[in-house]
């Protein structure tokens, strides 16, 4: 059995929380390889929504090991909701382990998100707010104490751990921001209350992923997208990580040679939430329509998706960047009721066409998208589960982006269920 990447093609929110699920049904285990609670990954069962922020999308199949790998970061307040969440509706989440090496993400550090993001002005990045660059600031600054899973198996290493980190939080807080300074008692007292719950899934993950390596198979699931990684996306409206498969090997020890497939998933059209550069942007009452028929709202935050067309020229270049074996196209169904579909095949920038982005994507701002027009079948998709069933134009539709993506279908899902999904 293979090991297995699945990764966002656009800037997040494809549907990989699906997709992994359905993957999850025939591996040993599910990794997260990046992110932390800026994700909102969603998985539809027998019409019972689950929302996942922290725990992987494997989660819901009892026999698949779960794990947070070592290039995540645990917020335990977030985590401990989680699993209590789920535990509410019967999944028990015994199948649940944190690397040891996984940062934590400490209340700190989402107060000083939320400074950061004020300080920025009209620059703000429209982060989740969920600590995310301040913690991942910590770790590659190599903080002296930072505070890792580890840390929290023993209570006073803990606090001492927190009256050092809040020696020098509270004085950039203070000085930099005019922040009152956090209390170290109230910041301990938040983080051990999560501990009877948190502490039991704390493990050395490793032999595990060898283990599923060696048999039973394993999925490797990122978060965010390709154009949120901090190297390959639209800086600086980016994430702190790399959701690109190749973070999938940084952040769980696989090595390069040892990945088989990449399944990009990437929805039929595009959204983005949050600042950023966004070429096929629609401000008008086709993308109104594609937020109300997609439900486009942050599953994290809540806010309003951007919507636009699908962007074939972000999906090459993200094909390429990932190594894609295939796509898993989400969301066919959205564009149901629309008559004529566009696609951005190429983008127009010094009255030169490219049909690759621009290695430096500040150039996306000037760029002019080149369309391509689709005819639309005007049918609903929703309940079709074979491949020869789908209308000539949804067939020609997703051979298009198949061909512009340069590998094959993997699956097209018409729905946010995890029968409604077609296999190529
Ligand atoms: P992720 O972050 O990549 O896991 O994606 P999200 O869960 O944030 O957003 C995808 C949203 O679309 C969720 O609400 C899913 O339930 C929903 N969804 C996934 N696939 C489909 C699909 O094929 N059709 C429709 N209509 N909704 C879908
Ligand atoms: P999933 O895994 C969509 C965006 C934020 C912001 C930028 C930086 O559900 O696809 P951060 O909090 O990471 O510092 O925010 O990245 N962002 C996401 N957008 N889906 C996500 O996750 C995202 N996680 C972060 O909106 O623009
Ligand atoms: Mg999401």
């Amino acid at each position: 059995m293979p090991a297995t990447v699945v990764v966002g093609a656009q800037w997040g929110d494809e549907g990989k929380g699906k997709i992994t699920d359905i993957l999850a049904e025939s591996a040993a285990a599910v990794v997260r390889y990046q992110g932390g609670s800026n994700a909102g990954h969603t998985v539809v069962v027998n019409g019972e929504e689950f929302k996942l922020h922290l725990i992987p999308s494997g989660i819901l199949h009892e026999d698949t090991l779960c794990i947070m790998a070592a290039g995540t970061i645990i917020d335990p307040v977030c985590l401990r909701d989680e699993i209590a969440g789920l535990r509410e509706r019967g999944v028990r989440c015994d199948n649940l382990r944190v690397s040891v090496n996984a940062h934590v993400i400490m209340p700190y550090h989402r107060v000083l998100d939320g400074l950061q993001e004020e300080a920025r002005g009209k620059s703000s990045i429209g982060t989740t707010l969920r600590g995310i660059g301040p913690t991942y600031t910590d770790k590659t600054a190599r903080m002296p104490r930072s505070i890792r899973m580890a840390d929290l198996q023993d209570e006073s290493h803990l606090r001492e751990l927190i009256q050092d980190q809040l020696a020098q939080k509270n004085a950039v807080m203070e000085q930099l921001f005019g922040h009152e300074p956090l209390d170290p008692d109230d910041v301990f007292d938040e983080v051990a209350a999560t501990l009877d719950v948190v502490r039991p899934h704390i493990a050395d993950v490793r032999g595990a992923i060898r283990e599923a390596l060696a048999g039973g198979g394993l999925v490797l699931e990122g978060a965010q997208g390709t154009f949120l990684d901090l190297d390959y996306g639209t800086y600086p409206y980016v994430t702190s990580s790399h959701p690109v498969a190749g973070g999938a090997c940084l952040g769980t020890g696989v090595g390069p040679t040892e990945i088989d497939e990449v399944v990009a998933v990437v929805k039929a059209y595009t959204t983005r939430v949050g600042s950023g550069a966004f070429p096929t942007e629609l401000q008008d009452e086709i993308g109104d329509g594609l937020r109300e028929r997609g439900a486009e709202y942050g599953t994290t935050t809540g806010r309003p998706r951007r919507c636009g067309w699908l962007d074939g020229v972000a999906l090459r270049t993200a094909a390429e960047i990932n190594g894609a074996t295939s796509i898993a196209i989400t969301k066919l169904d959205v564009l149901d009721e629309l008559d004529t579909l566009r696609i951005a095949t190429a983008y127009r920038i010094d009255g030169e066409e490219h049909t690759r982005m621009p290695e430096n994507l500040d150039r996306l701002a000037e760029v002019t998208a080149v369309f391509e027009e689709l005819p639309g079948w005007r049918k609903s998709l929703s309940e079709l589960r074979a491949w020869d069933e789908l209308p000539d134009e949804a067939r020609a539709y997703v051979d298009r982006m198949s061909e512009l993506a340069g590998c094959p279908i993997h699956c097209v899902s018409v729905g946010p269920s995890r029968r409604q999904t077609i296999m190529a």
